[in-house]
């Protein structure tokens, strides 16, 4: 195997649903930003079915899982409800995430580890559907280790910290997340998971996370939907892309 492997980019498209769902219409489609985002690039699709539907519908996943050539990665929580949906819908992957009715976005990773036999009977019936399971979880070994004991082959490392710390101008917090998140990608890859890594990530910050070679895969979707209303969505996907790329060709 070439070192490092490619980095994928998954494009998230939810918040084109937010704009949508400001009117209660159709428009703008999130099926046609999926498939326009596959033109500028992307490697998969990511949307997230909350409880809540604040955004993504039943029907959208339904239409992406049908439509799209690409694959697909469904973020959802650990529910019946959810689960029911998935085994129907029948996605690449499945991204278990902890969603609170109240937050405004997936604001922490979840307890793989508090949550064990919670967990243990999602990730079972997924992967028995040859779903693949991905875990979102915070950069830190006690997590990493409870989603290798559960069966999940991917894990996804939260980058909110990370981006948040950068956002305020917060240095040191900036590079503490940062190291911890080489740390996590160095012992989730020594375990034999597959990392991915997402949340908050920007043009201004994509790049050291870029470079982390254990990393294949990051989910992006905030960003560059709000880039997109400035540059266009190819625009937008295709300087991701460019960043992304660029800070890999540096990796050796
Ligand atoms: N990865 C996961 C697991 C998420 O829950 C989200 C947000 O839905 C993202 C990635 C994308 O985050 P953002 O929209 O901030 O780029």
């Amino acid at each position: 195997m070439s070192f490092p492997p490619a980095l994928r980019l998954g494009v998230n498209i939810d918040h084109v649903a937010t704009i949508r769902n400001a009117r209660g219409g159709r428009h703008p489609d999130p099926l046609r930003a999926a498939l326009m985002a596959a033109e500028a690039g992307a490697d998969g699709i990511t949307a997230h079915l909350r409880e809540d539907r604040r955004h993504i519908s039943d029907e959208d996943i339904a239409k992406l899982a049908r439509e799209i050539d690409r694959p697909l990665n469904l973020e959802m929580a650990a529910t019946e409800e959810m689960l029911r949906i998935a085994l129907q819908a029948k996605p690449h992957a499945v991204c278990l995430v902890p969603e609170r009715r109240e937050e405004r976005t997936t604001e922490g990773g979840l307890d793989a580890s508090g949550q064990h036999n919670h967990l243990a009977p999602f990730i079972r019936a997924l992967r028995e559907a040859d779903i693949r399971v991905s875990l979102f979880i915070e950069a830190n070994p006690v997590q990493l280790d409870a989603a290798k004991a559960l069966g999940a082959q991917v894990v996804e490392l939260h980058t909110g910290a990370y981006c948040e710390a950068a956002a305020h101008g917060q240095i040191q917090e900036r590079d503490a997340a940062l190291a911890r998140i080489v740390a996590a990608a160095g012992r989730a890859a020594a375990l034999g998971l597959e990392v991915h890594a997402g949340h908050g990530l920007s043009y201004d910050t994509v790049q050291p996370i870029a470079a982390i070679g254990q990393i294949v895969e990051l989910n992006i979707g905030h960003f560059i939907i709000g880039e997109a209303i400035f540059t266009g969505l190819k625009p937008a996907i295709e300087q991701m892309r460019r960043l992304m790329d660029e800070a890999r060709a540096g990796v050796t």
